[in-house]
């Protein structure tokens, strides 16, 4: 793991949007998994402008979100889709752009879809991923199996209440949804997670520092061979090893001369 850790959330967004430039002009034909939430909003914002300004080509890339709530059709401004194309897609020229179909009546066969789908385009170059309070990527709630593939998936209390923004309350919030497996993402070829912010600081810890377990299902990227987490001091702040972390990225970055 690379844990990066800028001074602020609008930091960490250029960061992580200039590893997503990098991997787009180097492999224009990539496929990116895409996360909804607040957090990458602000990647999603400098992404955009980088393509405005300075031609960041999406023309031959393809990307699949994350997840979606069950029972929302795309078109429904609450639904991830909605979000995802409100805060990137709309902005930018992305090729091939696919989304679980949330009103979907048959969610087995739409995930089986969803999967068939990506192994189609050639599987995932990177998972962007940001994280629940609870140490959850996509909607996999803690118990997911780390080894799961896109299905169905029951949220959590505690997941609804943080998800509420675009709902009139929490218990408007629905609370099944269709996800991307943890075995999905872990199948990408690279991960980037970011996380901003106090109130994500547990979760970075217990993802980075803790042991692997479905209680914290980030905490299964520690298996993956490439990830970088983008974090600000916030969700920093609880790392054991805050300084080491540091240290190494100093010599990471002397080594690549940047
Ligand atoms: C939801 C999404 C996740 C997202 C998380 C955090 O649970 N399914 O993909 O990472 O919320 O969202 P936010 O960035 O708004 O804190």
């Amino acid at each position: 793991m690379r844990i990066v850790i800028e001074a602020s959330p609008e930091a960490a967004a250029r960061r992580a949007a200039a590893r997503v430039a990098a991997l787009v002009r180097e492999r224009p034909s990539c496929v990116l998994a895409l996360p909804a939430g607040a957090t990458p909003q602000a990647m999603y914002a400098e992404l955009a402008r980088l393509h405005r300004e300075e031609g960041l080509d999406f023309g031959h890339a393809t990307t699949f979100n994350l997840d979606e709530y069950l029972g929302l059709a795309g078109d429904d401004p609450r639904s991830f889709r909605a979000r995802i194309r409100e805060d990137f897609l709309d902005a930018v020229n992305v090729a091939h752009a696919n989304a679980l179909d949330g009103a979907t009546d048959d969610p087995a066969r739409e995930c089986a879809r969803y999967e068939a789908a990506i192994a189609g385009a050639g599987g995932l170059d990177l998972a962007i991923l940001g994280i629940g309070s609870d140490g959850h990527i996509g909607f996999n709630e803690p118990g997911s199996s780390l080894g799961s593939r896109t299905r169905v998936k029951t949220l959590t209390a505690e997941t609804a209440r943080a998800n509420a923004a675009h709902f009139p309350s929490s218990e408007a919030v629905p609370r099944v949804a269709l996800t991307m497996g943890v075995g999905t993402i872990r199948d990408a070829h690279a991960c980037l997670l970011v996380a901003t912010g106090a109130a994500k600081a547990e979760a970075v810890q217990a993802t980075v520092e803790g042991p692997v377990t479905a209680q914290v299902t980030a905490s299964a990227l520690q298996l993956h061979p490439t990830v970088d987490v983008i974090v600000d001091e916030d969700a920093a702040a609880k790392l054991e090893r805050l300084d080491y972390y540091k240290e190494m990225e100093s010599a990471q970055t002397t080594l690549e001369g940047t």
